[in-house]
């Protein structure tokens, strides 16, 4: 029997490995016709409040695409709704509160959360995918600077103007804040990977949106919180962010395994930036530009192995997107690119 762990989790530990693991960020999602056909109209925290339908979300792509993770079907959000906040989840747009966080005051609305009491679907869905699947599970969770922007804006934003006015006019609320969420999310991946999550991504999406200074001040202590907080587990923690390219040094230094990188920096000039920064050896995670993934196929596979080309020094490369999958993309597309990564990089 072949006891040696999953190559994704051999990639992420920069161990040598057969092949280049490979899955995309929002893998399951509207441009599988298999989604859409299961999911209906309803939303999607009714959805993830269903374990056998969340599992069956999450296994889609595995199948479809022949990827080298599952990622389990959830949202950043599904926590602070297990605890009371009022987040809607409107297709298009994404969560929307019903009352936005705008004072010290509103800090006291979050509450510990208790994951076997209030996760119970998240935790049976990870139960049954690993009960269906071998292949690894990824769990996640937002990173503070990307939750705290939600609560404080009440919905997406294009400025985050109402979430810096805070951190600068208000900087100790702003840091019970973060440090609140903080334990949110550090319980919650806790959880996760107790109940069988492999390995767990911190999704810092919009934090781009600030300054190198900014970040340093502001988000990296309360993310390395929660990366150090999971160093006593088994499982990697990969970072991600998207605009990221001014802060790949200290995202690098805050104690993940993996680096995710979005597609504006080619990912030898990432590993650049993040040298010295991290403690140990860092792979990185990325980085195909989702759009390019509606271009026609031999164009998307050119592109593809640009990004093998860039990434053939690194210790330990996770092949990905630099962001989600676009709701457009043609799923034979991105069987294509796993088969291609899985062919380019098989070690003879
Ligand atoms: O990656 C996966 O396939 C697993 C599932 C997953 C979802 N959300 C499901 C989802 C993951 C990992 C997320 C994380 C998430 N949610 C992030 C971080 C990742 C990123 O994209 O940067 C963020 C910022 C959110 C908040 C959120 N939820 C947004 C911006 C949206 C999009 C709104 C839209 O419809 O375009 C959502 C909704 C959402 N989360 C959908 C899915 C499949 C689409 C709505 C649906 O199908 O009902």
């Amino acid at each position: 029997m072949d006891t040696s762990p999953p190559v994704l989790i051999q990639a992420m530990r920069c161990e040598p490995v057969g092949r280049t693991p490979v899955w995309f960020m929002r893998q399951a999602g509207r441009s599988l016709p298999e989604y859409r056909a299961l999911r209906g109209g309803g939303s999607i925290l009714e959805a993830v409040a269903d374990p056998e339908l969340a599992a069956e979300l999450t296994l889609q792509p595995v199948r479809r695409y022949g990827v080298d993770a599952a990622i389990l079907f959830s949202d950043i959000v599904v926590p602070l709704v297990a605890i009371g906040v009022g987040i809607e989840v409107q297709p298009g747009r994404g969560p929307v509160l019903d009352q936005r966080f705008s004072s010290d005051d509103d800090v006291g609305r979050l509450r510990p959360l208790e994951p076997e009491s209030d996760l119970p679907a998240m935790l049976d869905t990870i139960r049954i995918v690993l009960h269906e699947t071998d292949v690894p599970l990824i769990g996640f969770a937002g990173a503070p600077f990307t939750l705290a922007s939600y609560l404080v804006e009440g919905g997406p934003s294009r400025t985050f103007a109402l979430t810096k006015r805070l951190m600068h006019a208000e900087p100790e609320a702003w840091h019970r804040l973060l440090g609140a969420i903080a334990q949110i999310s550090l319980a919650s991946l806790r959880a996760q990977i107790l109940a069988g999550a492999s390995a767990v991504q911190l999704f810092d999406s919009w934090v781009g949106a600030l300054s190198r200074a900014e970040y340093e001040e502001f988000a990296l202590p309360a993310s390395r919180t929660i990366l150090e907080g999971l160093a006593d587990l088994a499982a990697p923690r990969i970072h991600f962010g998207v605009g990221t390219g001014e802060l790949l040094a200290p995202m690098a230094a805050a104690g993940a395994d993996v680096l995710g990188v979005d597609w504006r920096v080619p990912l030898d000039v990432a590993a650049a930036r993040a040298a010295g920064s991290a403690p140990g050896k860092l792979a990185l995670q990325g980085n195909l530009d989702p759009a390019i993934c509606l271009a026609p196929t031999d164009v998307v596979l050119e592109a593809t192995d640009s990004v093998l080309g860039a990434a053939r020094q690194l210790p330990g490369h996770v092949f990905n997107l630099g962001h989600g999958v676009l709701p457009e993309t043609d799923p034979g597309v991105l069987k294509a690119i796993v088969e291609h990564v899985h062919e380019r990089t098989e070690q003879q």
